[in-house]
């Protein structure tokens, strides 16, 4: 088969993906980026195991035809529910080159290293939280780490609402960050194990006691694909290094580049994807 490069593709349910973006943007800015948020189906955190891994798994074919080669999935529901089975069942099929990594592994390689005590909470949504994804992998690194988590359902629909500042968000945070904290009085660090997330950062440190530490993915990832792409350089030449964005979305392009324009800070013009 004909390798031909190709931009690296960055997929999430919607726009949380971007906070990922952003960061591999700023740490690995030579490269050709693809970014595909599927704003039609968000959210993905409260649908089942097959109905994430079916949408997923069309996105990620799409992808492949708009000529990615690597593809991350920036989004922990579909990390959680659907890159396993499309790494062990439909690559192995295509008999090719191409390879789609998720951010639940290089986040539980060194998330343990940021808790003194041993106990990490976690919010994400109820699918992530259900697969038990995140205990089972920690467990693997760091087997003395308890992870403790809470589902916050509301979460991803103030984000892509854009309601995520309003007065009308403090309930949603606060009760689930007072929910977290009464699982364990140990809890010293909490992961955003959803990529939505970062963007309700400044009101969870408002609610948040000073003692604990908040984490986010963004930069783990980035720095995880920078050694990902040194240790695989036969990935690193099938990847476009001429600083190149496009942007798709399954919903309306018009309102895809309002809101992408919050989680950038930067104008986008994307383009419809067609399901
Ligand atoms: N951004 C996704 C994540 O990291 C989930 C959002 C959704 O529920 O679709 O889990």
């Amino acid at each position: 088969m004909q390798q031909k490069a190709g931009p690296i593709g960055v997929f999430d349910s919607g726009y949380g993906g971007l906070t990922v973006f952003k960061e591999l943007i700023r740490e690995l800015p030579q490269y050709n980026y693809l970014y595909l948020g599927d704003n039609a189906r968000v959210p993905y955190g409260t649908r089942s195991f097959e109905t994430v891994y079916h949408y997923t798994l069309e996105c990620v074919n799409h992808l492949f035809d708009l000529g990615c080669n690597l593809v991350i999935l920036a989004c922990n529901t579909a990390s959680a529910k659907a890159l396993r089975t499309i790494q062990q069942n439909n690559l192995p099929k295509r008999k090719d080159y191409r390879r789609v990594l998720g951010v639940i592994r290089p986040t539980t390689e060194i998330i343990g290293d940021f808790s003194q005590s041993g106990h990490i909470g976690l919010f994400a949504t109820q699918g992530t939280v259900m697969s038990d994804s995140y205990v089972i992998e920690v467990n693997k690194f760091f087997p003395s780490v308890n992870v403790h988590q809470e589902a916050c359902p509301m979460w991803v629909p103030l984000v892509e609402n854009n309601e995520h500042l309003s007065a009308g968000a403090d309930y949603f945070v606060k009760k689930h960050i007072n929910q977290l904290l009464r699982k364990s009085a140990d809890i010293d660090t909490i992961l955003l194990a959803c990529t939505h997330y970062p963007l309700l950062e400044p009101k969870i440190r408002e609610f948040l006691p000073d003692h604990i530490k908040l984490v986010l993915q963004g930069e783990i990832v980035a720095k995880s694909l920078t050694d990902y792409l040194m240790r695989h350089p036969e990935m690193d030449e099938l990847c476009l290094k001429n600083r190149e964005r496009d942007f798709y979305t399954t919903e309306s392009a018009e309102g895809f580049n309002v809101k992408a324009k919050i989680f950038l800070g930067e104008d986008v013009n994307a383009k419809h994807l067609g399901l």
